[in-house]
């Protein structure tokens, strides 16, 4: 039973009971209409309170269900809600937790609502690309009025209920309920029971004192902010139906504009990247319930670029870091560089002073490895080079306590070695954070062929706490992210020999929805990072050609912007990307060497080839078993790489093209002489997806 039934006092109790958040699933519908019939029957009962079980009243729909026939089976939500606010005997809704969706929805059909305190109440639809579906946008407004209510519908972000129950002739609360909350409900519930006729959120009016230019004002600040969505703008003509219309033809207006959401590709790509992360965190044998270590205090090795921000991130979530430094003067620098990242955000009105305090107050440093030992993890983040992480890798298990998790941030060594530099490789895992590390939400967790489960379990954890996106890769050069970038950086070399301008390649991903392009991404990162890493990796990789622009580049001192000019040129304290003559020379000239006639090529080509090679190299990572899953790529490049959030991921925009038409472009690809014609074969992963006509995901 996903609701339960008992009468307390006269009053008929429906628990919602279906944990974690009491999702509105098909048997918990069943079950409160089962209820609702039940009270109406019973001569005994007054009324009835509708509250629910465990830590909510209730989340919304059940994700669970999404996609499946029982999402929509009778009585399905606008049916439930009905069938309560039809009710002869008054409902009152208890709500605490969390109320939100389809949970504040069916709460807004019951006839009265009492709330505990710090109950956030929402309705987040449109964080998954859609307007809410069962009355949100037509009752929320006749209830808390036009311009809150269209402020909680267009961000999906949830407020308190003290808060709500402040709003000056609001009906969305009667009271804010101290101490017990189901008892507070079902003495409210017998004060009002005799009451009639019953009052019905319905059969308020919604209306604004200067509605069309409220409308036209709102339209106009959502259209800026949402950009691609289309969601936004959808909800605020909702709300302004509720306004002009009845009531039930307001209804039909917002399931019109539910369904026609529903087949976009940007809702569609918005639920793909809701349940891919929530896919990430699931590893498939290690099990949910796998016991998890105690991590109550870090270490950090190297207070460099990214020592300082990942300790950065377990300050922020109250545990306490000690960090390393082979010199005084680099843990000097280091924390200096980590109290000007907090003062900034003071400054901002971001952190609060005495949180910054608190925060600092919880970071100690060391020369002294014996100060390591009673950490329960250490993460290293030291040159990269394999002779010093062996160093500091065979010293930390002669100090680090039996059980401690080690691990490393490296971005490009193999973690089987690191790990094979201790005597205990089963608590060696890789935590490949992206910079800046305080910032960025993706965490790469590398599992190495002996890491424990245990060990993994406890960093997807760890991760979570400290607010990042965690998705789990294989060990292989570069891990999941950077061993695909690689192939759209070659592509972008390319593009460049056979007659593209940078500012052009650079238009054409942008205009996809990028970010940046990876020109204006080079001279931001710095040109002469990808320039080391080239040398050595086509060392060991001679079959694999690239284009050797930006080695040419590197070699005028272009860096990028901290020298003054890379692919672009830049003014002094600008950042303004100016296309330069001398980078177009550049290439011509390098074209002409290699005997290339230039050739106009199109902003299409430019983003199939750029995200096409992310796709086929992507493809090959899920086959060799990198990643478990098509999903856990795309989560890597929309938290890690700026892929636009409203494709979904690479995966899922090829999806989208279907996989037969990317197969197809390879193809013609293949045929282009002066392209990689061995790596636009397609992964035998997607040829087969695309023969079958299936699709990644
Ligand atoms: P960095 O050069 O800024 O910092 C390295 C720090 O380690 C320096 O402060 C150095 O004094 C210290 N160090 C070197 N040897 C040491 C030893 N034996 N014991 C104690 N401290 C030592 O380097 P960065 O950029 O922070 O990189 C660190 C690691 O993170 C590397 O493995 C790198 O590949 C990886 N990484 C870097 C990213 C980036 O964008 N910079 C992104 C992801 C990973």
């Amino acid at each position: 039973m996903s609701a339960s039934y008992e009468v307390r006092d006269g009053v008929a109790v429906i628990t919602l009971n279906n944990p974690p958040v009491n999702g509105l699933g098909y048997e918990t519908r069943r079950a409160v209409a089962e209820g609702i019939e039940r009270a109406q029957a019973d001569a005994a009962v007054k009324a009835v309170v509708l509250c629910g079980a465990g830590r909510a009243f209730s989340g919304g729909a059940d994700i669970r269900e999404f996609g499946s026939p029982k999402a929509t089976a009778e009585p399905n939500l606008i049916s439930l809600i009905n069938l309560v606010e039809a009710s002869d005997k008054p409902v009152v809704a208890a709500l605490h937790g969390t109320a939100m969706g389809g949970g504040l929805e069916l709460a807004l059909g019951c006839h009265y609502r009492v709330a505990a305190a710090d109950t956030n109440v929402a309705l987040p639809e449109v964080k998954i690309g859609l307007v809410p579906g069962a009355g949100g946008t037509q009752r929320l407004p006749r209830a808390i009025g036009v311009e809150a209510a269209l402020n909680m519908i267009v961000s999906g972000e949830p407020v308190k209920s003290e808060l709500l129950a402040q709003i000056p002739g609001q009906v969305l609360f009667q009271k804010i309920v101290e101490g017990d909350l189901v008892a507070g409900a079902i003495a409210y519930a017998n004060e009002i029971a005799a009451a009639r006729p019953l009052p019905r959120v319905r059969d308020r009016k919604s209306s604004h004192p200067q509605g069309d230019a409220y409308f036209q004002f709102a339209r106009n600040t959502v259209k800026a902010m949402a950009k691609q969505f289309p969601a936004p703008a959808r909800c605020v003509d909702c709300v302004e139906q509720s306004t002009k219309l009845p009531f039930d033809v307001g209804m039909v207006y917002e399931r019109e504009a539910f369904v026609a959401l529903m087949l976009t590709p940007e809702c569609k790509a918005l639920r793909h990247a809701f349940f891919a992360e929530r896919a990430a965190s699931k590893i498939p044998d290690v099990p949910d319930d796998t016991p998890v270590r105690q991590v109550k205090k870090l270490a950090v090795i190297g207070a460099g670029t990214m020592g300082g921000g990942i300790a950065m991130n377990f300050l922020n979530a109250g545990i306490p870091v000690v960090m390393l430094e082979m010199k005084q003067e680099a843990l000097d620098k280091g924390v200096a560089t980590i109290r000007k990242n907090y003062e900034a955000q003071v400054k901002k009105g971001k952190l609060k002073a005495d949180k910054y305090e608190q925060r600092m107050s919880l970071l100690s440093t060391t020369l002294n490895y014996a100060d390591l030992k009673d950490a329960d993890m250490v993460i290293e983040a030291v040159f990269e080079d394999l002779g010093v992480k062996e160093k500091v890798f065979t010293t930390l298990d002669e100090v680090m306590k039996p059980g401690a998790i080690l691990a490393s941030n490296t971005s490009t060594l193999d973690m089987n070695r690191i790990a094979a530099f201790t005597k205990r490789p089963q608590d060696v895992v890789g935590t490949h954070f992206f910079s800046p590390a305080n910032v960025m939400k993706l965490l790469e967790v590398v599992r190495a062929e002996k890491t424990a489960k245990d060990v993994l379990a406890t960093v997807m954890q760890l991760g979570k706490k400290i607010r990042k996106t965690c998705v789990v890769s294989g060990v292989c050069d570069g891990f999941i992210g950077n061993r695909m970038i690689e192939q759209y950086s070659r592509q972008a070399g390319f593009l460049l020999e056979e007659g593209a301008t940078p500012a052009q390649v650079d238009r054409a991903i942008e205009k996809f929805g990028f970010a940046m392009g990876p020109f204006r991404m080079g001279d931001l990162a710095g040109n002469d990072i990808g320039w080391a890493i080239r040398k050595r990796r086509y060392v060991e990789k001679p079959h694999m050609r690239y284009s050797k622009t930006a080695d040419l580049l590197c070699e005028l001192g272009r860096y990028g912007q901290k020298t003054g000019a890379g692919w672009y040129d830049y003014q002094a304290g600008k950042r303004d990307a100016i296309p330069s003559k001398l980078v177009e020379d550049m290439i011509a000239k390098h074209r002409a060497e290699l005997g290339i006639t230039p050739r106009k090529i199109g902003d299409e080509e430019i983003v199939h080839r750029l995200v096409y090679a992310l796709v086929n190299e992507g493809a090959k990572i899920v086959e060799e078993g990198i990643a478990s899953k098509a999903s856990d790529i795309d989560m890597v490049y929309l938290t890690g790489y700026g892929f636009p959030l409203h494709r979904g991921g690479p995966m899922c925009y090829a999806d989208t093209q279907g996989l037969f038409n990317v197969v197809q472009a390879m193809k013609r690809f293949q045929r282009n002489p002066h392209d990689d014609a061995a790596f636009w074969e397609p992964a035998p992963l997607l040829a087969k997806l695309a023969a079958e006509g299936k699709t990644f995901s």
